[in-house]
């Protein structure tokens, strides 16, 4: 059960990461970026004074989702923001986006059980072979940490 000293500890560690973030500005790129996790994690790191470098191709994710993320920063912060509109199963668009990051972390994907059954080679390409992509970016350029988030297509049961 979640109460009100776990609320309380999570409030305290929130505002300790934010002051550590705004200590010191890093790179990060977010596959994923116009998607709902990924504009969430864009929104919040510009907010904390990072650089972001957003990857999108827009499978699933909407342009309004980053419009949101622009009127929710200020001008300076919304400056730090790149967008490299591709296809993570470009492998120059993972290395171009990751060359000299400090961090990735990999949101893009294509969700949905029924989907990945309807169409598993398309589910598999982007999930599988998109995320081996952007890792081999990452062992490229040697970013400091990859954060994936684990997918419903790639743990869907046959
Ligand atoms: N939202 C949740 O509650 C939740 C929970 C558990 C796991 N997840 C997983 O987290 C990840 C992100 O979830 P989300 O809710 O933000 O999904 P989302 O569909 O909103 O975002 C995924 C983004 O990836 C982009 N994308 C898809 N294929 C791409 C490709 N080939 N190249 C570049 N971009 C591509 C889409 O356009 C979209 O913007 C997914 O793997 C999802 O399964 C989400």
């Amino acid at each position: 059960m979640f109460g009100d000293d776990d609320r309380l500890r999570t409030h305290k560690l929130n505002i300790y990461l934010e002051q550590k973030l705004r200590e010191s500005g890093k790179t990060w790129v977010i596959t994923g970026a116009a998607g709902f996790i990924g504009s969430h994690l864009t929104q919040t790191l510009l907010a904390c004074g990072q650089t972001v470098i957003g990857v999108d191709n827009f499978a699933t994710g909407r342009p309004q989702n980053l419009d949101d993320v622009q009127r929710s920063v200020t001008a300076g912060q919304w400056r730090e923001f790149r967008f490299i509109e591709g296809d993570i199963e470009d492998i120059d668009v993972c290395s171009q986006a990751i060359g000299e990051c400090d961090f990735v972390l990999h949101q893009a994907a294509l969700g949905s059980v029924p989907r990945s059954l309807n169409d598993p080679i398309t589910t598999n390409s982007v999930n599988v072979g998109g995320t081996l992509n952007v890792l081999r970016g990452y062992r490229a350029f040697a970013g400091r940490y990859f954060k994936g988030k684990g997918n419903a297509g790639v743990r869907a049961d046959p």
